[in-house]
């Protein structure tokens, strides 16, 4: 649920601060900039690293008062705002140095934001008294270090206080420092490694304090009973800690209390309905993942009457809610995913008609009234009901405002439902029964991230020209009956494009070697034919570390991969880089510039056609950590460089033309033979090895040249040996589970017939 909180805080704190910028680059002309202002101000940017020139206005050309970010007094032309924080929606933090205490000098500054930079110090050495400072804002992209905290008993007007992911874990009297501050009303120190909320403390001196964010840090105490003390405070998020025990009964003497969350916590026990059912101003109630038992009834909510967000997701709580309830509230959001609710779905849920945000995902519901159903999400932005066990045809629904569609592992059927929303950003429809094309509205989709598909019975053809998908990261078309060309067009920001297991045909386009954020390609499966494409490869994922960059339209996901013989799921965060062109009629070289990708971890382009030899570029993959080349036609020696690629522990280079000896090296020869059988002419551990092939050849050449009747019985063999063999490679991919049994029984056999049947073989059917 917190990510949902922070989407909608920062989009409101961006707002905020633009509405900020406009307003101080418009309203001083006028003002001239105190001196002693100006000196500090530059100072303080001699320490910073500036990479996107965001400082740039800050020179002695210029009056400071009109410098970016910098506000004064429109009479005094003191600074009295300084707003850091870099443009909205654009990653240009400034990095280096950040003298908190040069600017805390500032004797008229009234606000500071400096959020969401990339310091790595932040100093607060020196005298300063920023007496006038009531709002000041330091969170930074990443953990960054600050001395102590004993400064900020300085800061007398402070009312606003946001020191998160700044690393405190050292300062032990955090709280009691705070609690100086007489006007302190909003404290946020978010992910900032504390570790003591000073349980068995009585009283904090805390009397203003209406906001409290102690999120994510390493509590692992219980409930503060100074806590319980701050009477007027109306918003507590205490999640992502391990705090533990169980909810005091104080807590339901929190009066003005609007938002609490206490959710990815260790906290235990029953929550008494006296508790949190009489918080009755409360707006937003966050409990899940905890371990707390008991029951959930009518009376647990009967003066929540303001309530617009419940989460409860993944909790054990036993849901007795009457059929017949009506809840005092109308909710916005609703989290229940991964309760147990079905097989209904609950039916207060249908009185529910204001939400935006769903998720009823993992709770067992089977069945549900559509038409009762379709009322409540005709207008939600978020719906999530994945891994239940719903059916039915829901081609007949339109939503209207969705953001965000998560139907996977169900069992819907028909055509794909009817998206309205041009603002749709995630559609995630896989493991169902989806059939039909797609909708002929899909290209208005204009800020579409991310569409899974995979595992539907969708057909029909793909457009040519992707490109209106300007922030498209993933696509994920896979197991369906699609057909026709790839797009050529495709967008610039594609991340991951997996087409396998369709009946795609014609080329590869060439543009998809040029996308440069690609880390994931997979079109095995399908008919495509041509070349591999000879161009320049310039998907700079895959070629090089320096230059991988993080644009901000990654996408998290989970998906799953197939690599080193058979499947399992994995999440995006891992970033396994894959080329899957297998079982597809590719033919021609592998070209040189694929071997150029070196930052791929699995590369497979088994069952197609391809011929030539494999490169000792090959060796240049150093990340490898699987290859499939098996059943081509490559011929040629294993390049010796392949000896040294030492993070591969899958290796298939099978039913090819491939000759010579193994390299020997530690790496090929820990391969069983599966891996090498089926060329002829491939010889050397662990295959049999290459003079003992010399030996037994001219020993049966011999045999077979004097004897007429043994010659016969060697050609039945051979041409029985053929079919079975050629059957078998042609169609193992099939069978995986089989392969290694298999194998291990061929691996016997192979040293007694393989000389036999090819001596035989080429003797009958030279060519
Ligand atoms: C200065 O600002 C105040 C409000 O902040 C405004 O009322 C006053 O008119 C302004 N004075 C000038 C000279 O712009
Ligand atoms: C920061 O500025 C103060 C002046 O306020 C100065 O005393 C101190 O040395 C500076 N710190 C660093 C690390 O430059
Ligand atoms: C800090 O400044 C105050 C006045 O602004 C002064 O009284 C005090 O002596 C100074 N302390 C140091 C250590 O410079
Ligand atoms: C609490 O703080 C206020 C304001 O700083 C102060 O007036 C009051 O005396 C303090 N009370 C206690 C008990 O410390
Ligand atoms: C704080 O809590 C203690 C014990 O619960 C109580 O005795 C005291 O009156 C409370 N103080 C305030 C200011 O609420
Ligand atoms: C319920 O809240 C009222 C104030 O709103 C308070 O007086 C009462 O003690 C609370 N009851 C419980 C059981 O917490
Ligand atoms: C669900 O809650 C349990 C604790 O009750 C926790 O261990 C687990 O990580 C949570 N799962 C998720 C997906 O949040
Ligand atoms: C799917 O839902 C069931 C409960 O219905 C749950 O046990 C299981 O863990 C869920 N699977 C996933 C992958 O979330
Ligand atoms: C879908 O339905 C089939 C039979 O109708 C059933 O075997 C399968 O388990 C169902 N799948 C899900 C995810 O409910
Ligand atoms: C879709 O709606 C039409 C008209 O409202 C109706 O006739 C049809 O049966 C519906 N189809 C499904 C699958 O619900
Ligand atoms: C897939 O759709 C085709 C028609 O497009 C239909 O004949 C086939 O039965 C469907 N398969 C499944 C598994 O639903
Ligand atoms: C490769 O891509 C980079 C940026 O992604 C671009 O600047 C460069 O011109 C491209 N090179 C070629 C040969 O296309």
């Amino acid at each position: 649920m917190v990510p949902l909180n922070l989407q909608i805080s920062s989009i409101v704190v961006l707002w905020i601060l633009s509405s900020f910028h406009s307003s101080i680059c418009s309203s001083h002309k006028l003002v001239r900039c105190n001196k002693k202002d100006r000196t500090t101000l530059l100072t303080f940017k001699q320490g910073v690293t500036d990479n996107f020139n965001r400082l740039s206005s800050w020179s002695t050309q210029q009056d400071c008062c009109a410098w970016q970010g910098v506000h004064c007094h429109n009479i005094t032309g003191r600074v009295t705002k300084l707003d850091l924080t870099p443009p909205p929606g654009l990653f240009k933090p400034l990095a280096g140095e950040c003298n908190l205490s040069l600017l805390l000098g500032l004797e008229f500054l009234q606000f500071l934001d400096l959020s969401d930079n990339y310091f790595h110090t932040i100093t607060t050495h020196g005298n300063f008294t920023a007496s006038s400072l009531h709002y000041l804002e330091t969170s930074q992209y990443d953990t960054t270090h600050i001395d102590n905290l004993q400064w900020l008993s300085r800061l007398s007007s402070i009312k606003y206080l946001d020191l998160s992911s700044i690393d405190l874990h050292k300062e032990t009297s955090w709280l009691q420092l705070v609690a100086m501050l007489p006007s302190l009303s909003e404290l946020h120190l978010r992910s900032c490694e504390l570790n003591n909320i000073l349980p068995s403390l009585n009283y904090v001196n805390l009397t203003s304090l209406k906001t409290l964010d102690l999120a994510g840090n390493n509590f692992h105490n219980e409930l503060p009973k100074w806590l319980l003390n701050l009477s007027d405070i109306s918003y507590i998020d205490l999640s992502y800690n391990q705090l533990k025990g169980s909810i005091p009964k104080g807590i339901g003497q929190l009066e003005h209390l609007q938002f609490l969350d206490l959710s990815d916590s260790m906290f235990s026990g029953i929550i008494p309905s006296s508790t949190l059912g009489n918080l009755s101003s409360l707006v937003t109630l966050s409990v899940g993942s905890n371990s707390f038992f008991g029951t959930i009834s009518e009376t647990t909510f009967s003066k929540l009457s303001n309530l617009e967000d419940l989460y409860l997701s993944n909790s054990t709580f036993a849901f007795h809610l009457d059929p017949t309830w009506s809840p005092p509230f109308q909710l916005r959001t609703l989290d229940l995913g991964n309760t147990n609710q079905g097989p209904h779905l609950p039916e207060w849920i249908y009185t529910q008609k204001s939400l935006q945000y769903l998720d009823i995902s993992s709770s067992g519901i089977s069945l549900l009234d559509w038409d009762k159903f379709w009322r409540i999400v005709q207008d939600i932005e978020f719906l999530y009901l994945s891994n239940n066990s719903i059916s039915g045809d829901i081609s007949n629904i339109t939503f209207n405002n969705i953001i965000l569609i998560d139907l996977n592992h169900n069992n819907f059927t028909g055509q794909l439902p009817n998206i309205l929303s041009t603002n749709i950003r995630k559609v995630d429809l896989s493991y169902n029964s989806f059939s039909g094309t797609m909708p002929d509205n899909w290209k208005s989709w204009k800020d579409l991230e991310l569409i899974n598909l995979w595992s539907n019975n969708l057909s029909g053809e793909l457009p040519m020209d992707l490109t209106s998908f300007k922030k498209l990261a993933v696509v994920n078309l896979g197991k369906n009956e699609f057909f026709g060309t790839i797009p050529t067009n495709i967008p610039q920001y594609l991340q991951a494009l997996i087409l396998r297991f369709n009946h795609f045909e014609g080329n590869i386009p060439l543009q998809i070697f040029n996308l440069s954020l690609l880390f994931y390609l997979d079109l095995a499966h399908n008919r495509l034919s041509g070349f591999i494409p000879q161009c320049i490869y310039n998907i700079t994922e895959m070629v090089d570390k320096d230059l991988v960059t993080n644009n901000g339209l990654y996408v998290d996901y989970k998906i799953d991969v197939f690599t080193k013989g058979h499947d399992y799921e994995i999440n995006f965060d891992l970033l396994h880089r894959t080329v899957d062109l297998s079982v597809n009629n590719l033919s021609g070289e592998i070209p040189s510039s694929l071997y150029g990708l070196i930052l791929v971890h699995t590369l497979n382009l088994s069952y197609n056609h391809l011929t030539g030899t494999i490169q000792k570029e090959i060796g240049g993959m150093k990340e490898l950590e699987s290859i499939d080349l098996s059943n081509n036609k490559l011929i040629g020696e294993i390049p010796t460089s392949m000896a040294a690629m030492s993070f591969i522990d899958y290796l298939n280079l099978s039913c090819n033309n491939l000759s010579g000896q193994i390299p020997t090296g530690t790496q090929l020869q820990s391969f069983d033979a599966s891996s090498y059988i089926g060329n002829p002419e491939l010889c050397g551990a662990p295959l049999r090895s290459c003079t003992a092939k010399e030996e037994n050849g001219k020993h049966i050449h011999m045999d077979a040249r004097n004897e007429d009747n043994r010659e016969s019985f060697y050609v039945g063999m051979g041409v029985g040996f053929a079919v079975a063999f050629w059957g078998t490679c042609g169609s193992l991919f099939l069978v995986r589970r089989w392969r290694h049994t298999y194998y291990r029984w061929l691996d016997q056999l192979w040293d007694q017939l393989y000389v036999t049947f090819m001596v035989t073989f080429n003797h009958f059917f030279p060519n």
